[in-house]
């Protein structure tokens, strides 16, 4: 057993008082969380003192975009700073920065005029750079105390604004950065191979190279940016093993993190279950805050790598692409359950699958695999242009597929999503009906990314990935890059078309589908469903069991119909 972690001690421990033993009932002053205007917002000196116990590491925000601003104008800095701006890397390893450009609200952002103030709005106030368990503990207590909305941002790249709020204190975890192999793991009944533990700060491009230097593979999703131990495993966690080791969320054997209470505890299938359970599926950022988890690691070796793809001038015609496409996506289901995952990106005239991977097959299994495309591809007179590759590790295919594709495309974007069930595509009528939907967003301005996946592995333990996954054969998300050079309004009225037009005619045409809770509308309604499915219940019972005053809240979170925010942004209980 590794015991040292498991030592379970609180807050009030600690600090030789006890604050969160008292459960009682919020006063009713206390149903709305502090804006910095309010009367009782904390004075300088209580930041001061919160500073002091965090040891200096309270970061007040000054916003990346203020060199475009005011009297602090930079000419040089401010082009870089508008050039890098819809790419994640501008925002990663920033403390108060996210990427969600609707939830940025141009509230100080290098494309506004050089007059307009810049302003924190959405912005947390200010941040603890946490690098200790203690850190973590002191900023829930003052949230708490004080009653101001609490925030944890890892890497920003959240697309549904829960990594920010509005005159919050945020913890940023981006400088968690252990990585830390274990050759034999004792922790669990079911599983003795190897393992490694992840700091929240430990960035999937990191994790990736750091494995494959010891001949091991990782799950990571695709962007070498995204924090596996933050949002990404916590949400589920989909990428190019999915097929083959399940979700990333399957692997978990631990998490440390600190709950709510202010509790520093090690959650497993065997010690706290429930926040085990809770953690690895249920979604990041409100049952706890994560300070490390220990995940499985698999033997590294060759990858065999594919494009596959077709457009309007080889199928003849806008009809013929559109059938040739439902012949595409009702082939898969023998392809991902030979192991692979297949990506793929629909304009309105071309179908483009990139990374198709095949976990330590090589070129001639790669033809195996890909030979019921390529006959239903041929039978509706399609030729399929494919090109190949062989890795000699992970990494290397990672590299060679995502590493700049993904870092280079702008990630500031529009999204919804869709898991499609897999009984849908292997109906001619049922599927044409996705065919149409899956066109009807593409021909709206909307690119369309499907993976498909077989989710349905193996699983060492239960968890609260939503079930869904594992009868899924597609999961879609439908994008709209940000544009900043136009008027506001523009965009959100593409977020309005999305969210009325767009994802209803979606949802018709996939009855019985749900949405990735990581890569999804922030205004999907009855997310909870369509987010969590049946686990939703038990997480809600969870949730509140862990956070009975309500200490961490995120969009479309788990517990998060018990507030809102009032016309200013304040955080108001329901
Ligand atoms: C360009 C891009 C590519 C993506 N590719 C994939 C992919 O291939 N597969 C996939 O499954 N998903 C993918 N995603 C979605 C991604 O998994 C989520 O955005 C995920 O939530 C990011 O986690 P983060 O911690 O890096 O980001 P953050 O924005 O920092 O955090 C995301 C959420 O996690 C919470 N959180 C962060 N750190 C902690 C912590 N230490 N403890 C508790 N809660 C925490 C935050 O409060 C927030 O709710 C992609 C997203 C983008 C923008
Ligand atoms: C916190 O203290 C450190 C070190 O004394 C200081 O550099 C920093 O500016 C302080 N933060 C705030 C918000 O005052
Ligand atoms: C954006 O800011 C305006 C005012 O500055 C505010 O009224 C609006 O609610 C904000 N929108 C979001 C999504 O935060
Ligand atoms: C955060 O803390 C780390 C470790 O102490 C330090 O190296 C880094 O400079 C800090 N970052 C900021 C923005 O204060
Ligand atoms: C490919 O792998 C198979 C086993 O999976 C093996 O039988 C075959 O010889 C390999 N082919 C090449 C060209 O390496
Ligand atoms: C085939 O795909 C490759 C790789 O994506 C691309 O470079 C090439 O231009 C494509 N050829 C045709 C005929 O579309
Ligand atoms: C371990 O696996 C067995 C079945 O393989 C399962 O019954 C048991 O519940 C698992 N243990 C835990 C703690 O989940």
């Amino acid at each position: 057993m590794v015991l040292v972690f498991s030592i379970v001690y609180t807050l009030g421990i600690i600090l030789g008082l006890c604050p969160y033993a008292l459960t009682v009932s919020l006063p009713t002053t206390r149903s709305c969380k502090l804006l910095p205007e309010d009367h009782g917002w904390p004075a300088t000196e209580d930041w001061e003192t919160l500073n002091q116990t965090v040891g200096g590491s309270l970061i007040a925000t000054v916003p990346l975009a203020t060199v475009y601003h005011g009297t602090n104008f930079d000419q040089d800095e401010c082009l870089k700073v508008q050039q890098g701006w819809p790419f994640a890397d501008a925002h990663v390893a920033e403390p108060a920065e996210f990427l969600a450009p609707y939830f940025q609200n141009q509230s100080c952002d290098p494309f506004t005029p050089r007059n307009k103030p810049c302003e924190l709005g959405n912005y947390a106030h200010y941040s603890i750079n946490a690098t200790e368990v203690r850190h973590i503990q002191e900023g829930i207590r003052f949230s708490h105390d004080k009653n101001i909305r609490l925030t944890i941002k890892s890497s920003g790249h959240d697309l549904l604004g829960k990594s920010t709020g509005k005159g919050s204190l945020s913890i940023w975890t981006h400088n968690f950065k252990t990585i830390e192999f274990i050759d034999q793991y004792y922790g669990s009944p079911n599983y003795t191979g190897s393992a490694v533990r992840l700091g929240p700060g430990v960035l999937t491009a990191d994790a990736t190279a750091a494995a494959s230097a010891r001949g091991l593979r990782v799950v990571t999703g695709t962007c070498p940016s995204v924090s596996i131990a933050g949002g990404y495993t916590s949400g589920g966690g989909h990428g190019v093993f999915t097929s083959q080791y399940g979700m990333a969320a399957d692997n978990v054997l631990e998490w440390e993190v600190v709950t709510p209470k202010g509790e520093h505890l090690v959650a497993t299938p065997q010690s706290h279950q429930d926040l085990y359970w809770a953690l690895s599926g249920g979604g990041p950022g409100t049952f706890a805050v994560v300070v490390s988890m220990v995940t499985r690691t698999y033997k590294d070796g060759i990858m065999e790598g594919a494009t596959l793809s077709f457009d309007t001038r080889s199928t003849g015609g806008i009809e013929q692409f559109w059938n040739a496409v439902t012949a595409f996506q009702s082939s898969l289901g023998p392809v991902v359950d030979a192991g692979t995952v297949l990506n793929y990106v629909l304009t309105p005239t071309s179908l483009n699958s990139y990374g198709l991977a095949i976990a330590d097959g090589n070129e001639s299994k790669m033809n195996k695999v890909i030979q019921p495309v390529m006959a239903a591809i041929r039978e509706v007179g399609v030729s399929l242009n494919v090109t190949k590759t062989t890795h000699n590790s992970y990494m290397d295919f990672f590299n060679h597929y995502f590493l700049d594709a993904v870092t280079q495309t702008p990630s500031a974007q529009i999204t919804g999503g869709r898991i499609v069930p897999r009984h849908l595509m292997e109906r001619q009528s049922t599927a044409d009906k996705v065919t149409q939907a899956l066109r009807q967003a593409t021909e709206s301005g909307f690119n369309t990314i499907c993976g498909a996946v077989n989710a349905n592995k193996p699983r060492l333990y239960l968890n609260a990935v939503l079930p869904l996954w594992r009868s899924a054969l597609l999961h879609c998300i439908f994008v709209k890059s940000w544009d900043f050079t136009v008027p506001r309004n523009d965009m959100v009225d593409y977020q309005k078309r999305l969210t009325n037009q767009i994802m209803p005619k979606v949802e018709a045409a996939t009855p019985g589908g749900g949405s990735y809770l990581n890569e999804a509308n922030f205004e999907q309604p009855g997310w909870q469903h369509a987010f969590y499915g049946s686990n939703y219940p038990r997480l809600r019972k969870i949730k509140q069991e862990l956070d009975p005053l309500g200490v961490l809240f995120a969009q479309t979170a788990v517990g998060s119909e018990m507030w809102t925010e009032d016309a200013d942004g304040r955080l108001c209980r329901i």
